[in-house]
């Protein structure tokens, strides 16, 4: 859908990339997406969220090889068939939970807030969204939530300054697009308008 519209536009044309380039994203971009992230909505004007930006290659793959580790140890606590084939996925050779994206921004909270998902998730949107318009390319990254109570995790994740109480609520992989992700179809019958 073409619309004469930059917004809309936006909306429909950002996907969920999983091949970027090693290319790093200049400070103003990741000063861009920052600034999108704070302006989302809050519940109530919290704004209690805490948006951690890694760059470093090194850490980044030391966060890998911890998040690798832990999946093996972590044990699914429902029948979510994704996380299932996420833990198997992640012993295999070469897994990258961020698609070795150059650029991971970590979406933070509060504990015992119940809005912290939906402020973060909000947030995460707006990253996303300013990703698009900046010609970047972007990706929801669940594995920090589901390894949110895994110790080496959380010990690495506060060394970097991320509050041991805090919950992980989810990640943004960021940066220059290597291969672009076809559109998912959109599923029928998800809307309903009552006048
Ligand atoms: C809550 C949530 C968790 C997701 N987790 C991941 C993830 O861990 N890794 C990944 O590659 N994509 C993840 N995605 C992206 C979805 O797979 C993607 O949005 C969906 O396939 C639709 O594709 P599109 O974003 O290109 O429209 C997640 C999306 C959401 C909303």
């Amino acid at each position: 859908m073409s619309l004469n519209n930059e917004v809309l536009n936006c909306i429909h044309e950002r996907r969920s990339t999983r091949r970027f380039t090693e290319r790093q994203i200049s400070s103003e971009q990741l000063d861009t997406l920052l600034d999108a992230a704070i302006w989302a909505p809050s519940g109530g004007n919290n704004q209690s969220w805490l948006f951690t930006a890694i760059q470093k290659k090194s850490v980044l793959l030391h966060l890998n090889k911890l998040v690798c580790e832990g999946f093996q140890r972590w044990v699914p606590d429902d029948d979510y068939p994704t996380k299932h084939a996420m833990k198997k996925r992640s012993s295999q050779e070469g897994y990258n939970f961020y698609h070795n994206a150059p650029t991971l921004i970590i979406a933070s909270n509060k504990p015992n807030y119940e809005n912290a998902m939906a402020d973060c998730s909000l947030a995460l949107q707006n990253i996303f969204l300013a990703a698009q318009s900046l010609g970047l390319g972007s990706c929801y990254i669940n594995q920090l939530h589901w390894l949110r109570h895994d110790p080496d995790v959380r010990a690495y994740l506060l060394e970097m300054g991320i509050p041991r109480e805090h919950t992980i609520c989810s990640s943004a992989a960021v940066g220059f697009i290597d291969k672009e992700s076809p559109a998912p179809v959109r599923k029928e019958g998800t809307i309903q308008i009552i006048r």
